[in-house]
């Protein structure tokens, strides 16, 4: 089938990015991002980059190259389903926060409306690709409603899992290590569709590079993928404690197991803890799907990588806590970073947010400086915990716009996210605003110890002494 319309539901982190390379490296296929979200269409189609609803490295760049010439963002979702030969369906599938699954399982309630909109809507037979992580096994869902409720048309159900990284994701969708299709290759309206989404990538990926699966093999290995690196955070986490007890230096531990090449060295910085919205979203669902098949040590396995992970971030907020003399009530902490990880002002799951209601607990106050996140993102994420009334936390955790303001009278600084530009600030004029003795915290070893212990700070790293 020549595909000349993409219409792609859901215009998020995934979405946004995901179509705009598609547009940029396919002109000849109009390519329409759709989304409920009015708010966000508008700043999608906001004349200043700078506007645009997710921060990106490069993407300001592809989207002036391609915005309306053959990327275009609407609120106009029948219309740009019913024009369009494939549908990407790219909608979040949040972890379930009720009913039976509650805290485990991915709520597929935003997929299952756009299956039932796209079966209402299409006059003429589309392709439907899952472009969100899905659980294995449903297509097999999206199918049936597809085929009961829709008008008679066939529907060929693809799986095209999204392997970006904030952060990286123009680089990620440029270059990707691999593209993932997963399809009916059993029947000829299968075997063509998959043909079509190949044709699409082949513009710019090579042939070589493009996996072609069954469609259960697909949606498994992306929740698969997803759990085997946030294993390594969490397994490098587990050894930075143990680090700390023994004098061993967790730098030096990663550099050298990460030097067999076995083992790799990528994904084993030690950190505060990993963030993001997918990682503890699709382990906790991998954990569901293995105990509802009664795989009971499988899910075990697994959800010792969500522990922990929340270990890790509790640890960092008690060592706090314990080395400012055992009370931080009243006591400032400034925070460095609030993002989930540098270059995105994505703060979902961010390990800020938790360390940070730690320290709220004990009374004290935090300063918050982050290059990309604004105020109200944070107080609504701290808000979203629930753990106290929205007065306390609008009293204890304050905002600014800039770094060396969090610093006044600071007891300690806490390093959150790795931004760069941290390294390079006047450190000396910073130890001179701040309380003494000066602490800081680097979360993510991304200070030199040497030449600020030489300033004078009180500084610790993460898995080193
Ligand atoms: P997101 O929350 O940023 O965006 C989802 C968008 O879908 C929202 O704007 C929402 O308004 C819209 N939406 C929801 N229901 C809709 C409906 N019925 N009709 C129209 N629009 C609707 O989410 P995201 O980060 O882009 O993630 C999307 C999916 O991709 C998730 O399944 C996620 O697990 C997966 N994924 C995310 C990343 C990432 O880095 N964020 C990477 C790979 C895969
Ligand atoms: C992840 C996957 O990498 C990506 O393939 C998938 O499509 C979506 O989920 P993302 O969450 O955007 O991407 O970022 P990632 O780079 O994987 O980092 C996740 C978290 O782990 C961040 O909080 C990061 O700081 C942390 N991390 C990562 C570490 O603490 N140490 C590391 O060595 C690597």
């Amino acid at each position: 089938m020549k595909i000349k319309n993409i219409c792609c539901i859901g215009a998020g982190y995934v979405g946004g990015p995901t179509m705009a390379v598609i547009a940029q490296k396919n002109p000849d296929i109009m390519v329409t991002v759709v989304d409920l979200d009015e708010d966000r269409i508008n700043q999608w189609n906001e004349k200043e980059l700078d506007k645009l609803p997710i921060y990106e490295p490069g993407l300001a760049k592809v989207i002036s190259e391609t915005r309306n010439r053959n990327l275009f963002f609407s609120t106009q979702i029948d219309n740009s389903i019913e024009k369009s030969e494939i549908i990407f369906i790219s909608v979040n599938t949040p972890t379930k926060t009720y009913g039976d699954g509650k805290g485990m399982a991915a709520d597929l309630k935003y997929v299952e409306l756009c299956a039932r909109q796209i079966a209402r809507v299409a006059k003429t037979d589309k392709i439907v690709v899952e472009k969100s992580t899905l659980p294995v096994k449903t297509a097999e869902a999206i199918q049936d409603i597809l085929n009961n409720t829709g008008n008679g048309v066939n529907f060929e159900i693809l799986s095209n899992p999204e392997f970006l990284a904030e952060g990286t994701a123009m680089r990620d969708l440029a270059v990707p290590d691999r593209v993932l299709i997963g399809g009916n290759y059993k029947t000829k309206n299968g075997k063509k569709a998959m043909k079509s989404l190949v044709n699409i990538y082949e513009s710019w990926v090579p042939k070589k590079n493009i996996l072609t699966t069954n469609i259960w093999s697909s949606e498994l290995s992306k929740l698969t993928a997803n759990a085997f690196l946030a294993q390594r955070v969490s397994s490098i986490n587990s050894l930075s404690e143990l680090c700390e007890a023994t004098g061993a230096d967790v730098l030096e531990v990663a550099k050298a197991i990460g030097m067999d090449t076995r083992i790799g060295d990528k994904f084993l910085k030690p950190s505060v803890g990993f963030g993001g919205s997918c990682f503890q979203k699709d382990i906790l669902n991998l954990v569901y799907i293995a105990k509802s098949l009664g795989l009971n040590e499988v899910a075990e396995y697994w959800h010792q990588v969500i522990k922990m992970n929340n270990y890790q971030r509790f640890r960092f907020a008690k060592n706090i806590i314990r080395s400012l003399y055992n009370t931080v009530n009243g006591k400032k902490i400034a925070f460095l970073g609030w993002s989930f990880k540098k270059d995105t002002n994505d703060t979902r799951e961010s390990a800020a947010i938790y360390v940070a209601d730690a320290l709220l607990n004990e009374k004290a106050y935090i300063s918050v400086f982050d290059p990309k996140v604004n105020s109200k993102k944070i107080m609504d994420d701290i808000n979203s915990l629930g753990t106290r009334p929205e007065n306390q936390n609008m009293k204890y955790l304050k905002f600014e716009k800039e770094p060396y303001k969090i610093a006044d009278g600071a007891h300690a600084i806490a390093i959150l996210t790795e931004w760069d530009e941290f390294k390079n600030y006047d450190w000396k004029r910073i130890f001179n605003l701040m309380n003494k003795p000066a602490f800081i915290f680097d979360g993510r070893n991304i200070l030199d110890k040497i030449i600020l212990e030489k300033i004078g700070f009180v500084y610790q790293g993460v898995g080193r002494r």
